[in-house]
């Protein structure tokens, strides 16, 4: 049989699969806190536990043959070297703008801003850059590396663009969206190369997840 090797992320991406993963029958057989290499329950299979952002790269270079990753990250990072096959349906999000609860932008949107050059705290600055500049809004683009929804609460920024998922945070921390700029959930991505080179082993691997998708 051929050896196959998926890349996922840790955090919220492999918590929201694990039960997808044992549908496929490729649940992790070992300490998926700490080891980067997994096995699986499926001796073909084994699975790569790096950070999201990592992952296209990883499925791009054929490291991983395949690879379940945010459409969120594959917007920002770029994933045209890749197939997206399957929408998994998991771990879904938005993009969104955000502010201060008492900020003029809540009621008035991004126009209240009038001739103003707001300030955009974010860890998706092509995002950010793409929407702004789809509205013909200037802006300055701060990137971060975490914590975003600190920013606007000490004056780093007037704004931020963050994933929210149940909002949450966002409330915890006095803030409020404006606007969504996008949906995403995981996907399955696949390298060029391996889907011709090792293409009955994805094929039915790719199978077994579309079934699971339906039942999960
Ligand atoms: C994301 C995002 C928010 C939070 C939103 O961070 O940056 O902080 O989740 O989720 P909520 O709406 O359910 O509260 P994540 O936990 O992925 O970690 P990160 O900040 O390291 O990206």
């Amino acid at each position: 049989m051929t050896a196959l090797t998926l890349a996922l992320s840790k955090g919220r991406i492999l918590e929201d699969c694990t039960p997808l993963l044992t549908a496929v029958g490729i649940a992790p057989a070992g300490d998926a806190s700490r080891l980067l290499r997994l096995p699986t329950q499926d001796a073909n299979v084994e699975l790569l536990v790096i950070r999201p952002t990592d992952v296209p790269t990883y499925v791009e270079y054929g490291a991983a043959d395949l690879g379940i990753v945010g459409k969120d990250i594959l917007l920002e990072h770029g994933g045209e070297a890749l197939y997206e096959p399957l929408d998994l349906g998991i771990a879904r999000c938005r993009l969104s703008v955000a502010t201060q609860k008492d900020s003029p932008l809540v009621k008035g949107g991004l126009d209240a801003a009038g001739s103003q050059r707001l300030r955009v705290a974010t860890k998706y600055p092509e995002m950010a850059r793409r929407y702004f500049s789809a509205r013909g809004q200037q802006v300055e683009i701060i990137k971060l590396y975490g914590s975003m929804e600190l920013a606007p609460l000490v004056g780093l920024s007037d704004v931020i663009v963050d994933l929210v998922a149940t909002g949450n945070t966002l409330r915890a921390n006095g803030l409020v969206e404006i606007v969504t700029i996008c949906e995403s959930s995981a996907r399955l991505v696949v390298n060029k190369a391996a889907m011709k080179m090792k293409h009955a082993a994805i094929r039915a691997l790719l199978d077994r997840f579309t079934l699971a998708v339906g039942n999960v």
